[in-house]
């Protein structure tokens, strides 16, 4: 018997991650769900849940063609929601910042979600079904050390905008998700530590460190975020940007209401770069 659920899959689903617990969600709500991430066994928690899985790794031509393939056989060449979650991050001062990393970022963060819409898009159109981008509040104000993973996620939040005025007329929704602070992998591990030797940064990585194991320690539960960013994700009328996460409506209510020059001066004393200016101001 053919199966009639609607169909999601989703990029970067290793136990730990975001990708996970949207897996679970899904999975809970009755869609058909396919997870995905570039090493197979790690899904094998999920495969024996009845959830279909697959490899794919969303900086590999190849691997991304063989997905489609493999899903546009499953479910007759329809997919009802694409989910571009896989990301990596990144935590650098620009002048210590290694280009070839930023480069590998960017292939996961914004070319990955666009190489899966080249690839899914027509699929996702036959369904007149849904987009959904992980961004990060990253991409909406000034973070100092995260330049350039706050530059992928503002370049994919972009993309989606316009994506969105492309997709309309075919019936697709793009759904953008400006993520705060979720307890994963990937916030878990985040430690700066005291920055790369010779940093001209080096008496303000303490001040980074702190603010970043901070905020890891109020991050948001997977699966609180993911209940909620489902349900946004399946009302018939999805929003067009949907906030979550520790602090995500603070971040929407400055990168809306507040000057940019006064996000600047707060974000400065947030992460300890005025106090540096003072010390510098002294030895000159
Ligand atoms: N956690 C947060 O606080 C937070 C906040 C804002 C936005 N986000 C965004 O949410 C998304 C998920 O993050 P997370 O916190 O769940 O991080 P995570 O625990 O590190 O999980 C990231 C997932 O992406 C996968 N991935 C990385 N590069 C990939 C590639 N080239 N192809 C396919 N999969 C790839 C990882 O696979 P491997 O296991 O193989 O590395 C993993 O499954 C990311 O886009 C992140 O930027 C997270």
């Amino acid at each position: 018997m053919a199966d009639t659920r609607k169909s999601v899959l989703i990029t970067g689903c290793t136990p730990g991650s975001i990708g996970h617990a949207l897996v679970l969600e899904f999975h809970q709500r009755g869609l058909r769900v396919f997870a995905t991430a570039r090493r197979l066994e790690v899904l094998d928690d999920l495969r024996a849940k009845g959830i279909d899985t697959l490899a794919l790794d969303v900086a590999n031509d190849e691997s991304v063609r063989a997905a489609a393939a493999r899903v546009r056989e499953l479910t007759g060449g329809k997919l009802d929601i694409l989910v571009n979650n896989a990301g990596r991050t990144y935590t650098n001062p620009v002048l210590d910042a290694d280009v070839s990393e930023v480069e590998a970022l960017f292939a996961a963060n914004l070319f990955g979600a666009m190489r899966m819409v080249k690839e899914f898009g027509t699929m996702v159109i036959a369904a007149k079904g849904k987009i959904v981008n992980n961004g990060s509040i990253a991409g909406t104000i000034p973070m100092p050390f995260r330049s350039a993973y706050g530059a992928s996620k503002a370049a994919l939040f972009s993309w989606g905008d316009s994506l969105r005025v492309e997709m309309a007329p075919f019936g697709v929704q793009v759904v953008n998700l400006a993520t705060g602070p979720v307890l994963t992998t990937m916030v878990v591990n985040d430690h700066v530590g005291s920055g790369p030797p010779g940093s001209l940064y080096a008496s303000v990585f303490p001040t980074v460190d702190k603010v970043t194991s901070d905020g890891g320690k109020r991050a948001m539960p997977a699966s609180q975020w993911a209940k909620a960013t489902v349900s946004a994700v399946l009302k018939t009328n999805s929003p067009r940007w949907f906030w979550k996460g520790t602090g995500a409506s603070i971040v929407w209510f400055l990168s809306t209401f507040i000057p940019r020059g006064l996000m600047q001066t707060i974000s400065s004393s947030m992460w300890g770069l005025n106090k540096l200016a003072q010390e510098l101001k002294k030895k000159a």
